[in-house]
Parts: C-alpha cells; sequence; structure tokens
C-alpha cells in the first residue's frame, strides 16, 4: 500500500490516498493551480481559495482526495446543496461511483469505507480489490450499456 500524502495550507488540510486514485483528473483540470501532477509536490492548497479546494475536491469521484476545514463554519458538501442521498453510478468503461453514506465491509463484517464516496471495480482488474485503481483503462475494459429500467 502507497503512504496517504497530506497537504496544508491556511484553513485547510488536504489528504490524497494513491491507492483508490482512478486517474479520472477532474481535480486536475478542476483546479490545476492547486494539483498539477507536473510538480513534485503535487497538490497545492495555498493556491486557491478555501471554498475553491473544496469544491474541486467535492467533484473527486473516488474519494481519494478529502479535506478537512480549520473553520467549521465552512458549509458541509451537503449544506452546499449536495449528494443527500445515497447513489451508485456506472461509468463508461470504468468503476461504479457510489456517493453518499454508506458503509462498506469486507468479507468478515469490518467496515473499510464508512461514507462518503469510492470507486468501486467492475472490471476485475484491479490490484487493490475492491476499489478501482485505474487498471481499467490499461486492460481497456468495455463496459455494456446499462439496461433500461
Ligand atoms: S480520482 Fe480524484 S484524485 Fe484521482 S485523478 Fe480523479 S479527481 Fe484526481
Ligand atoms: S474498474 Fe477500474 S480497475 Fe477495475
Amino acid at each position: 500500500m502507497k503512504r496517504v500524502q497530506s497537504y496544508t495550507a491556511p484553513g485547510i488540510t488536504v489528504t490524497f490516498d494513491p491507492n483508490v486514485c482512478i486517474h479520472s483528473k477532474e481535480c486536475l483540470a478542476s483546479l490545476p493551480a492547486v494539483f498539477d501532477t507536473r510538480r513534485r509536490s503535487w497538490v497545492q492548497p495555498a493556491a486557491a481559495s478555501v471554498a475553491e479546494v473544496a469544491a474541486a475536491i467535492d467533484r473527486c469521484p473516488s474519494g481519494a482526495l478529502k479535506y478537512v476545514l480549520e473553520d467549521r463554519t465552512e458549509p458541509t458538501p451537503e449544506q452546499r446543496g449536495g449528494e443527500v442521498e445515497t447513489t451508485i453510478q456506472t461509468s463508461t468503461n470504468g468503476p461504479l461511483l457510489v456517493k453518499g453514506a454508506f458503509q462498506l465491509l469486507d468479507e468478515s463484517g469490518k467496515q473499510i469505507v464508512s461514507a462518503g464516496r469510492a470507486a468501486l471495480c467492475r472490471c476485475g482488474a484491479t490490484e487493490n480489490q475492491p476499489f478501482c485503481d485505474g487498471s481499467h483503462q490499461r486492460v481497456g475494459f468495455q463496459s455494456k450499456k446499462s439496461p433500461a429500467v
């Protein structure tokens, strides 16, 4: 397992878990001043406002990026109109994206993830089950269109 990285700026601490990143690059696209893999320290939270950094992290589909606010008066994703119900969404040629309040348990019933978001592998090629690790791109996984309900 790779170690979880931590980056602190006034008002916010950002953590990144490389073990569950699905390499969707949404962070790089949404806030390139803060997220840039060409730099040695690829997350620089001081390069934007706390609200901008938090909003960009809320769009991370896997939960690899998380944040803790120093000022707890900042609105949570739920208060900003974010997810209040739990959803599981298929992604084209990629993982199942889980959002909202949920518990993910292992075979023995031990909790692996308690809430927030997660990207679960459905191609079978991940080396970090049950999470997607981006391997679907390497193996050229092709999802079938979900049947209409
Ligand atoms: S999964 Fe999250 S951290 Fe990984 S590239 Fe996508 S947005 Fe960035
Ligand atoms: S769906 Fe991403 S590694 Fe399997």
